[in-house]
């Protein structure tokens, strides 16, 4: 039934235990699959899923509710796109990648991969279906790459036809095409913003913030006439984090937004709370609308569930929407429904006027849902292990908005897959109030103790209660298997792959050297910033004015990844390495150096290759 090495795996352990034991305990081994996107075919017939952890895409049945075909495609696959019934295309996240898969009845096979640019995510093709779109959240691009160059060229790993990139300022997370062509939505993490794109004359024509405190921008949803987008996010409201503050939704909460395309004045922008107080929504995420545009439905990953709302009922607050769902609509139960899926449902597709289907990444499923009956009507399991690792089983939690008090969100609502969303936030951690903190990424974290900013935590394992009983205030018991399956967790929490550590281009090559030289040198960043992950065991003052801290020491974070980072220091003011080196975290106050321009600048191009 499957195809790739994925069956192989299975074969080879039913091999080996070929004598006496049986099928299902051979497959035991499978890897979880963990469907973070899904691409309906056109006919409505099948999906094709992303699968993110497996590295994998399968061909479902949505009819007879079965797998026909999976196929290994390469590291990370994070979102897909039908071109027509026959080919799909897949982004690669820890690849740099995207493969081109062929269809042919229920069998898959890859046509090739091919390098399409740093840490790409979503993807979207044009209506000519000339051109796909691809959004590097790792170079602040989006990537336009012409279809028929990427079918045809010949060997594999080869540049893709790339036409141009458009500048995406911001790590560009989801992209999509408007229902008439004209334009390209881009939705950037941080800073949290819309950008839109004129296809016909490749111009950037509208970059507009989200109001202030959104972040995490999900997936977003256009409407038929093209004039509208449709946002969920999550919004960091700046009080302290303290169990009154998250119990009131003043900590962070979940909001969709809504601007008219392709642009228009800030006050033109409108928010809708999603939360009701004792019983929030974690991680809203991906929306779309029904196809006669009555209803939209979003995913929401922390809370486990689908949110059905009645678009048009919806009383657009004119300013401040206040902290949860509108009163009206919360009595209403036709314009506002939760239907509860388990797992972590992700991406969301319509396949009849009231019924979707859903990628649920937890539960390595495809589920149909009939939105009328407010009911599952079908799981269709991709495969996985009967039983969830250590590690997966730190991640659920790790993505578990039940976990904090009433559901306002999980750990991943701050540090975003692991990563960092780029906010600051004033968490108990430093046993002050008034002392925001950057959330750290949480990328390698495992080898970089001591923790926090000022290195007070010195083990993972009691720091991953403090998580869970401050940061989130948690109501649910935290037992020490809890906190050890997350820190098994965060041990597979890697940095990507960094194209620029070992690039092809000779002058970058040499800058990156020059710059190392000084790093080690004449800056002497190494005397602080030291070992393989360019951190120390110590804390030293920064030089980082803070007048509020009650520390002035803080333990230096890690430069691994500073490239996949748009915010520095402890405070998040430093919005470049320019200005952590010009203006914050100057050589010239740490060592007594000066740098010339040309040395900053060499050893920044040093710093984003680490
Ligand atoms: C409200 C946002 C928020 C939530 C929720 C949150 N964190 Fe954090 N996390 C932070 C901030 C801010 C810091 C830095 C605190 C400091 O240094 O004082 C931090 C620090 C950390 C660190 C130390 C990292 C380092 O490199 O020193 C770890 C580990 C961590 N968090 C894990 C978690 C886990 C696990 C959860 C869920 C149980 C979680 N966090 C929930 C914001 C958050
Ligand atoms: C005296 C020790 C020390 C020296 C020398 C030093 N640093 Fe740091 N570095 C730190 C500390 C401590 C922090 C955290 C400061 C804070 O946020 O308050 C830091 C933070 C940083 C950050 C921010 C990272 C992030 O993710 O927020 C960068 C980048 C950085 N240092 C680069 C350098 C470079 C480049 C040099 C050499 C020019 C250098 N540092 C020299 C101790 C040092």
């Amino acid at each position: 039934m499957r195809h790739g090495w994925i069956s192989l795996t299975c074969l080879v352990v039913f091999g080996l235990f070929a004598n006496g034991l049986f099928a299902g305990v051979a497959c035991a081994d499978e890897p979880d699959r963990s469907p973070i996107s899904l691409a309906v075919s056109g006919d409505g017939r099948t999906c094709l899923t992303a699968n993110h952890t497996s590295g994998s895409v399968s061909l479902v049945n949505l009819k007879d509710g079965r797998v026909e075909s999976e196929l290994a495609v390469g590291r990370g696959p994070a979102d897909v796109v039908w071109l027509d019934e026959t080919t799909a295309i897949v982004s690669l996240l820890h690849d740099d990648a995207l493969a081109v898969v062929k269809r042919n009845g229920g069998k898959l096979t890859l046509h090739r991969t091919a390098i399409v640019g740093d840490e790409p995510r979503g993807i979207a093709v044009s209506k000519d279906k000339r051109l796909v779109y691809v959004a590097l959240g790792g170079e602040d691009a989006i990537a336009v790459v012409e279809i028929a160059g990427l079918l045809t060229a010949k060997s594999d790993g080869q540049q893709p036809g790339a036409v141009t990139r458009y500048l995406a300022p911001g790590i560009p997370k989801m992209v999509r095409v408007s229902p008439d062509g004209r334009w390209l939505v881009a939705c950037c993490a941080v800073p949290s913003a819309i950008l839109v794109y004129d296809l016909t004359t490749n111009a950037l024509v509208s970059e507009r913030r989200l109001f202030d405190g959104a972040f995490n921008p999900g997936v977003p949803a256009i409407t038929k006439d093209s004039g509208l987008v449709v946002l969920p996010h999550a919004v960091n409201r700046e009080f302290s984090v303290t169990p009154q503050m998250i119990d009131i939704g003043w900590v962070i909460d979940n909001r969709i937004s809504k601007l008219p395309l392709p642009d228009g004045e800030p006050s033109t922008q409108k928010q809708l709370g999603l939360d009701i107080r004792g019983n929030a929504v974690g991680d809203a995420y991906a929306a779309v609308f029904s196809p006669d545009q009555s209803l939209l439905v979003v995913t929401a990953g922390g809370t486990h569930e689908l949110l059905v709302i009645d678009f048009g009922s919806i009383p657009w607050p004119k300013g401040d929407p206040g902290d949860f769902l509108p009163a009206a609509m919360q009595k209403d139960k036709s314009s506002f429904r939760r239907i509860e899926l388990g797992g972590r449902p992700q991406a969301v597709e319509f396949i009849g006027e009231r019924t979707v289907v859903v990628s649920n990444y937890f539960s390595n499923s495809v589920q149909v849902v009939d939105l009328d009956a407010r009911e599952v009507t079908q799981t269709i399991s991709l495969g996985g292990p009967s039983e969830p690792s250590l590690a997966r089983r730190g991640e659920h939690i790790f993505f578990d908005a039940d976990r904090s008090m009433h559901s306002w969100y999980s750990c991943h609502t701050c540090h975003t897959d692991g990563h960092t969303a780029g906010q600051v936030f004033d968490t108990r951690n430093d046993k002050t109030y008034g002392t925001p903190k950057l959330t750290p990424s949480l990328r390698g974290v495992a080898e970089t103790g001591p923790w926090t900013w000022h290195g007070w935590q010195t083990d993972l394992h009691d720091a991953m209660k403090r998580s869970l009983n401050e940061s989130m205030a948690s109501k649910l018991p935290i037992t020490d298997e809890d906190a050890t399956a997350m820190v098994a967790y965060l041990k597979t929490l890697d940095h990507p792959v960094n194209p620029r550590g070992d690039t092809k281009d000779e002058a970058l090559a040499k800058k990156i050297a020059a710059g190392e030289k000084l790093f080690t040198g004449k800056a002497a960043c190494a005397s602080c910033h030291s070992g393989t992950q360019f951190t120390s065991g110590e804390t030293f003052d920064g030089k980082v004015e803070d007048k509020k801290d009650r520390d002035p020491n803080y333990n230096p974070p890690t430069l691994r990844g500073l490239a996949s980072r748009r915010r520095f220091l402890h405070t998040g003011k430093a919005r470049s390495l320019d200005a952590v080196l010009t203006k914050h975290h100057r050589p010239e106050d740490l060592v007594g150096e000066s740098l010339s321009d040309d040395e900053r600048e060499t050893l920044i191009e040093y710093l984003k290759s680490l």
